[in-house]
């Protein structure tokens, strides 16, 4: 196995974008940022050099850490901010994962511009298909064109006062374009994405969905997408209905892509942001285009049909129609018996007698720590500092699913959850080493218009079953896919229904699992997974690195 090793340059750079400027932080100047090439085996180095004026922190989003949680980079769950003119420097394998991931900023709003594709390729050079032609990272993304600090200023309006108004983003971008030629006062721009094909091959489209807030459908026109992989895990090849794929925030895709339409022509794909808050502005496009071009090709390119922005059905079948491969080694322990279940409401709330708009999860609004990470104090046996009083390291609320008097409160009343105030503090939920652990969450009355991506840190699980309405376990158990379940890090919970997880708890540390829905999991939805240590030495918690950035030393956004 080799070493990959990158430095990424933190800095802040002019992105013009719709004839206007826009100051962004980003990695090694370029949006998307370099992309992580790495062969499955291989460990990677990479040094962050930050000369942005804020603390970052880059998250190696579905890379499973394990053993290596200190280089997770959740932002206080795993370490402080990288501050401003210092350096930290990541290590981990990946080992056990072929396929796409990416990496983004955990921290603050910065991973909007702060990202970029990781591809996994497989050390046998051998897929469960035929060797793709070419692989293609296509990382689609919105973007702001609001100063991104005030971006943050907008959400925390939004979250004290309610305040709704405020803009969403101007456009959504493939590969950093926006997929148009402007007239900027006389000065073209063309600001879009080509991907030359030669006729006949096939190409891996590896897609990874970076925006903050939209689930996104996307098509080429003229061509068959068959999706093999999501979140680096193989699926059993299918192709999706009109050959629309869906990929929530977080979320990647593996699909393959033959360059069989007619050739000399050219042919539009389309990024499609669902509908989903904060509104965009009137002025917005939430479409942004690629070219795929054949040689010589002329004319206009050909648009591809779109399903309808509100559509939540494509979403809904497209995910559910996801199935693994029956041979993953943590399988038959995930069949047998269940240690741990949790079953989590995603919900809105209120604290501060209804003055504060908060997310939650079973009503307990999470809190990020200050003064130093989660991990940190788990490991040091220190206290947890958090903000006021009125945030403190609490146990949960829990609920015994198994009692129909709770599955029955849920069934008729989800609306009385979001009536009911919410609490909110820096919530943990402890589970031993190696337990196998069953995860249902249950989307609740207010998140009606917005499905919930969820995402867990340093771990794959394998999705059994959703469904629209209650989850009722004594009905719903019996539709878990047992036998080929899709292996995710992220799942998309579809507004008023539910989906049911499980993983192996095999990896010590504290781990994030929130929606990744960034003002979602900004108010609060989310939770941390605490992992006991192993027995042995060699799976307790390591120490962490020398170099791990402290806290005192400044963090994001002033
Ligand atoms: Cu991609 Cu905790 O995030």
């Amino acid at each position: 196995a080799a070493v990959v090793e990158h430095t990424f340059l933190v800095s802040e750079v002019t992105l013009r974008h719709l004839c206007r400027d826009t100051v962004a932080t980003v990695v090694n100047g370029q949006l998307p940022g370099p992309a992580l090439e790495v062969t499955e085996g291989d460990s990677v180095v990479v040094h962050v050099v930050n000369q942005s004026p804020f603390g970052v922190t880059i998250h190696w989003h579905g890379v499973k850490q394990r053993l290596t949680c200190w280089a997770d980079g959740a932002g206080m769950v795993t370490q402080c901010p990288i501050a401003p003119n210092t350096t930290f420097t990541y290590r981990f394998d990946v080992v056990g994962q072929e396929g796409t991931l990416w990496w983004h900023a955990h921290i603050s709003t910065l991973r909007a511009t702060m990202h970029g594709a990781i591809v996994i390729r497989p050390k046998s050079g051998s897929y469960p298909f035929p060797k793709p032609h070419q692989d293609v990272p296509i990382v689609i993304a919105d973007f702001w064109q609001n100063d991104l600090r005030q971006v943050q200023k907008d959400l925390e309006l939004w979250i004290a006062d309610g305040d709704h108004s405020k803009d969403g983003p101007a456009s959504a971008t493939i590969n950093g374009k926006i997929g148009d030629l402007y007239n900027c006062s006389g000065v073209a721009q063309d600001d879009t994405f080509v991907l030359d094909v030669e006729p006949g091959k096939t190409y891996m489209l590896r897609l990874a969905n970076a925006a903050l807030s939209n689930e996104y459908y996307f098509k080429v026109a003229g061509h068959r997408l068959t999706v093999v992989g999501s979140d680096a895990n193989y699926l059993r090849p299918y192709n999706a209905t009109g050959d629309v794929v869906a990929i929530a925030p977080g979320e990647t895709l593996d699909v393959l892509m033959v360059a069989d339409a007619p050739p000399c022509h050219s042919y539009y794909m389309v990024a499609l942001g669902t509908q989903s808050p904060p509104p965009a502005p009137q002025t917005a496009t939430r479409l942004a285009r690629g070219i795929v071009r054949y040689p010589n090709s002329h004319g206009q390119a050909m648009e591809p049909q779109m399903p309808d922005q509100h559509d939540r059905t494509t979403s809904f079948h497209f995910h559910g129609n996801m199935t693994g491969y029956p041979n993953n080694p943590l399988l038959p322990q995930v069949r047998g018996h269940v240690h741990d279940k949790f079953f989590l409401t995603l919900g809105m709330g209120t604290i501060r007698n209804h003055t504060v708009h908060v997310a939650n999860i079973n009503n307990v609004s999470f809190h990020l720590p200050q003064g130093r990470s989660l991990l940190e104090a788990r490991y040091h046996g220190a206290e947890l500092v958090t903000a006021t009083e009125e945030m403190s390291a609490r146990p949960p609320l829990e609920f015994d699913y198994t009692d129909p008097v709770l599955i029955n409160f849920f069934n008729r009343s989800a609306k009385l959850l979001e009536l009911e105030p919410s609490r909110r503090a820096t919530t943990m939920r402890h589970i031993a080493y190696n337990s196998t652990v069953e995860v249902v969450f249950q989307s609740t009355t207010l998140m009606e218009d917005s499905p919930n991506p969820m995402h867990l840190h340093g771990h794959d699980f394998f999705v059994l079953a959703q469904g629209i309405g209650n989850y009722d376990a004594a009905r719903d158990t019996a539709s878990y896919n047992l036998v080929d379940p899709p292996v995710k890090n992220t799942v998309m919970v579809t507004g008023l229904g539910w989906a049911a997880v499980r993983f192996v708890a095999d990896n010590p540390g504290n781990w994030f699992l929130h929606c990744h829905y960034e003002f979602h999991m900004g108010m609060g939805m989310a939770t941390v997974f605490e992992v006991g240590n192993g027995p042995t030495p060699e799976t307790a918690l390591p120490p962490p690195p020398a170099d791990l950035p402290r806290c005192d030393r400044g963090i994001a956004y002033e």
